[in-house]
Formats: structure tokens, C-alpha cells, sequence
């Protein structure tokens, strides 16, 4: 099983969902994390996300901002999109019903949410990583679940 986690900048929300993920399922499993814009490109993670997961103990220091690329389609079997204006990004760039059907929101996947966004921390303060960090850990804990019964 491949998880692709999708942000704007991959530095803040999915740097973290993919640290999370990584210590929720098996090892034979791949996640890793991606932005729709390449502003960022090659930038360790955002310094409060570094300093939040490590508050948590997970390291996302050694993880590199990337774009997401066409090839990201095919190989990843499940992309999960952290806000609508994401998702529509990525949708946009699919080419076929075989790669939409990859695609969709983080918190819809993971259910039993009340809100479809995991909302953008960038602009906040630590406080605001942190609520991020606490609403991905549940998310990842839901969808982990749910992939690992089926996927082992
Ligand atoms: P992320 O946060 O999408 O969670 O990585 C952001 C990172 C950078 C910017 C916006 C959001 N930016 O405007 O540069």
C-alpha cells in the first residue's frame, strides 16, 4: 500500500500527516507527502512542525518539500488531499477515473469528522500546529484502520 499526503506548500500539513501515518502502519507500507506548488521546493519542513512532531516524537526534520508529479498518480494507490482547494488541484490533474478514484479529502476518508479541512497552520502560531497535529493523529489512527485490515 502507497499513501501520498498533499498540502499547498508540504511544508506544514502534510510533512506532519505523513510522520504521523509512518508510525501507524506496518513497514512494508509506503507514505510520503507532496505540495501542489513548488514555491517551497527542496525546504526542510516549516520550524513549528519540525518543533510540534518532535513534541510528539515523530521526526520530520529529514523530509524535503517536493511538487507533486504526473508520476505520483500511478504510483501511489491512495492520495489524501488536506483542504478542498487541494483536492481540486489534484483532481484537476488526473487523467483518468482510475487516478480520481485515488484521490480524496483527508477528513472524509477518515470519517466521523466534523470539518472536511485540516486547516492551514502557516499563518498561526505553535498552538494552531498543534490542533493540526491532534485532528492528523486522529485521521491517520481512522484511516490506518481502515487500510492496514485489508492491506497487510
Ligand atoms: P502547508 O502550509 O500547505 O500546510 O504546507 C503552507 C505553506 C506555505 C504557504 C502556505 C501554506 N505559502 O503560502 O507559502
Amino acid at each position: 500500500m502507497k499513501i501520498l499526503m498533499v498540502c499547498l506548500g508540504n511544508i506544514c500539513r502534510s510533512p506532519l500527516a505523513e510522520g504521523i501515518m509512518k508510525t501507524k502502519v506496518p513497514e512494508s507500507f509506503v507514505v510520503d507527502s507532496a505540495g501542489t506548488i513548488s514555491m517551497h521546493e527542496g525546504e526542510h519542513p516549516d520550524k513549528r512542525a519540525i518543533k510540534t512532531a518532535a513534541h510528539h516524537d515523530v521526526d520530520i526534520s529529514m523530509q524535503k518539500s517536493r511538487p507533486i508529479t504526473r508520476a505520483d498518480y500511478e504510483t501511489f494507490d491512495k492520495i489524501y488531499c488536506m483542504d478542498a482547494s487541494v483536492y481540486k488541484d489534484v483532481m484537476a490533474k488526473a487523467l483518468n477515473e482510475e487516478e480520481r478514484q485515488k484521490v480524496s479529502l483527508f477528513l472524509e476518508a477518515a470519517g466521523k469528522f466534523n470539518n472536511t479541512e485540516v486547516p492551514d497552520p502557516y499563518w498561526g502560531g505553535m498552538e494552531d500546529f498543534e490542533k493540526v497535529f491532534q485532528l492528523l493523529d486522529k485521521g491517520c489512527n481512522a484511516i490506518a484502520s481502515q487500510l492496514t485490515i485489508h492491506n497487510l
